[in-house]
């Protein structure tokens, strides 16, 4: 690439892994139901559009199932983990308290050298992080990047709380972005409001390095509900002015995977047929910062997205936070 060339960042390669485990909503239901709480597939579909969600094993961590999703997207783009420059891994449930997931991660890989850190945006941590990655690539920073969504989020599910416990499951899904002079990631767009922090959180803290107070994740789902679809058609149709196209360009949306009707809900606000909407929610529910990649390699694999396709990404969650990458495969 010469020096006076436009630089942009450029996905070329995917991949995910979901842990063995597979728990449907029937069997989920049956482990409530020792203790006495109700719930039921039927209930659990309608609402939310969830029929499985995978579970880690008691010893596997988040960087564990990042692994093997981060090997898969290397092996797509052609390249191995000694080439990477920088490793971002978005995550609200990391291994320890520090080092770094994207450390342990580098660390699993066998190298060492490049630039590695953690993202915590919650469910909006793959959009954040892939950010963050596309703006150190354009600024010459770096120039192959792995970033990463990994999450074992049902360390944080309070089992007693059917409200929650339901939605959520673990997983990660991954990208390898690399400096190219054709876009690429065209526009994006984050944006946080903390006003609303309480609305899904897990309000354990901290303090002089022990976790004190309640470990296990809160949500107020209704407030929540209202805030995503309110805030997903406003950053998408910004986004889309930012890069000078309009809803009728985008190929594929791919929003994060929490909700069926969220989903839905979006794709109909942005005018675009359900057919454009990548939806594996059903599969393996709510994997928080892994959501994204996770459907994005889902669909490349099956072939519905191609190469030259345009792919609108959107990210909601806690913080309260949220952004959208446009962008051409
Ligand atoms: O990644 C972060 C993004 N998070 C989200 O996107 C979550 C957004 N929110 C939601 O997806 C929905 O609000 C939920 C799926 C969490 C809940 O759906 P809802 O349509 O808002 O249901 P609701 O909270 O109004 O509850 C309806 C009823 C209640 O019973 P009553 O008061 O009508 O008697 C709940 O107690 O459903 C009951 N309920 C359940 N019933 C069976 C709540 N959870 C369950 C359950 N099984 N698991």
């Amino acid at each position: 690439m010469s020096n006076s060339s436009p630089r942009y960042a450029r996905i070329v390669g995917t991949g995910s892994y979901l842990p063995p485990q597979r728990v449907s909503n029937a069997d989920l239901a049956a482990r409530l139901a020792k203790d006495d709480i109700e719930t039921s597939d039927e209930w659990i579909v309608e609402r939310t559009g969830i029929r499985f969600r995978h579970f880690a094993a008691d010893d596997v961590t988040s960087s564990d199932l990042a692994l093997p999703a981060a090997q898969a997207a290397l092996a797509a783009a052609g390249i191995t983990a000694s080439e990477i420059d920088l490793i971002v891994v978005a995550t609200s449930t990391p291994d320890m308290i520090f080092p770094s997931t994207a450390a342990l991660l580098q660390q699993k890989l066998g190298v060492h050298g490049c630039a590695a850190f953690d993202v915590q945006a919650v469910c909006s941590g793959f959009v954040y992080a892939l950010t963050v990655a596309d703006a150190m690539i354009k600024t010459g920073a770096a120039s192959k990047a792995l970033v990463v969504g990994a999450e074992v989020f049902s360390r944080i599910l309070d089992f007693k709380d059917r409200t929650t416990c339901v939605l959520f499951g673990d997983g990660a899904g991954a990208v390898v972005l690399a400096a190219s002079e054709t876009p690429g990631i065209i526009a994006s767009e984050l944006h946080a409001d903390g006003r609303h922090v309480d609305i899904l959180c897990v309000p354990g803290n901290v303090a002089g390095g022990k976790v004190l107070g309640d470990p296990f994740l809160k949500m107020d789902g209704q407030a929540v509900f209202k805030q995503a679809v309110s805030v997903l058609e406003k950053v998408a149709r910004s986004v889309l002015e930012k890069a000078g196209r309009s809803e009728a360009d985008i190929d594929w949306l791919i929003p994060h995977q929490a909700n069926i009707r969220i989903m839905q809900g979006t794709a109909k606000k942005l005018k675009m047929s359900l057919d454009k909407l990548i939806a594996t929610v059903d599969e393996h529910g709510n994997t928080s910062a892994a959501s994204i990649p996770l459907a994005l390699d889902v669909a490349v694999r099956d072939g519905r997205i191609k190469p030259g396709d345009t792919v609108m990404l959107e990210g909601v969650g806690g913080g309260f936070t949220w952004g959208a990458v446009l962008l051409d495969l």
